[in-house]
């Protein structure tokens, strides 16, 4: 009985400690942690290095580059000789991100990379989206006003998609999400909504780790006989 009561505790400590380790590791909201947002970082400053002003950093638009990632299905080989069709702005991807259709504001350029190899943020930028000069004029363009940025391997692994998609809207009235929040769904990161996504475990499904925690969960609960 006694032995019973002490294993009880234990076990009810360690599923205490388990939530703990996962709502923080889900709550945590750091730049450092997402990819996309750190692409941001370094297109910035090297606009900022050539004169240029740095972008606002727009949840909406960053959360669209993701729908558009998602439109090539996979197919990396697709990033030079596909483009998903405008109409997809306002009938699917504004949707999916709950970005309201009103708000939103032509594109004024991309950058679009692929490659089965996951590098980071800064090798994304001068490897594989700084392509040519054509690549260069897109980035210092005065035009634009606005930025977002994504990240994604398709369902989860290889290969890597990298998109940036720049604006020329008003920071504050354009690609304006239904109720102020960005919708985050996985795979992939996203910029510019404070959210953590670190590559280690988000650029796969964070609702994998919640299963497993649920998992854990029915599992001690079998051992306390409740
Ligand atoms: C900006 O990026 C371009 C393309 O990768 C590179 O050639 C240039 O050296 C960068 N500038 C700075 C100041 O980092
Ligand atoms: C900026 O926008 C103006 C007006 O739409 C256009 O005429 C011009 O070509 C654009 N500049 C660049 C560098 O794209
Ligand atoms: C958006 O920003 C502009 C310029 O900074 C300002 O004049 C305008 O009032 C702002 N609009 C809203 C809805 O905040």
């Amino acid at each position: 009985m006694w032995t019973c009561r002490i294993s009880s505790s234990l076990l009810l400590l360690l599923l205490f400690f388990f939530f703990i380790f996962f709502v923080s590791s889900a709550s945590a909201a750091n730049t450092q942690n997402n990819p996309a947002d750190q692409l941001v970082v370094v297109l910035n400053d090297n606009r900022t290095a050539h004169k240029q002003s740095a972008l606002y950093d727009n949840p909406g638009l960053a959360c669209i580059a993701l729908q558009y990632i998602k439109a090539y299905a996979g197919n990396c080989d697709e990033v030079d000789t596909k483009k998903p069709a405008d109409s997809e702005f306002a009938e699917t991807f504004a949707p999916n991100c709950g970005v309201q259709a009103s708000t939103l504001t032509p594109i004024t350029g991309r950058l679009l990379g692929c490659q089965s190899k996951y590098v980071s943020p800064s090798e994304a930028f001068s490897d594989l989206l700084m392509k040519n000069s054509k690549s260069l004029d897109i980035l210092y363009n005065k035009n634009h006003t606005e930025v977002g940025a994504a990240v994604s391997g398709s369902d989860g692994g290889a290969p890597y998609f990298w998109c940036v998609l720049f604006s020329s809207g008003q920071t504050n009235t354009s690609f304006a999400l239904e109720g102020g929040v960005a919708k985050v769904t996985r795979p992939g990161c996203f910029s510019g909504a404070s959210d953590d996504c670190n590559s280690a475990n988000s650029l796969y499904t964070r609702h994998q780790l919640w299963l497993y925690a649920a998992g854990a969960v029915t599992l001690v609960g079998f051992a306390l006989g409740l």
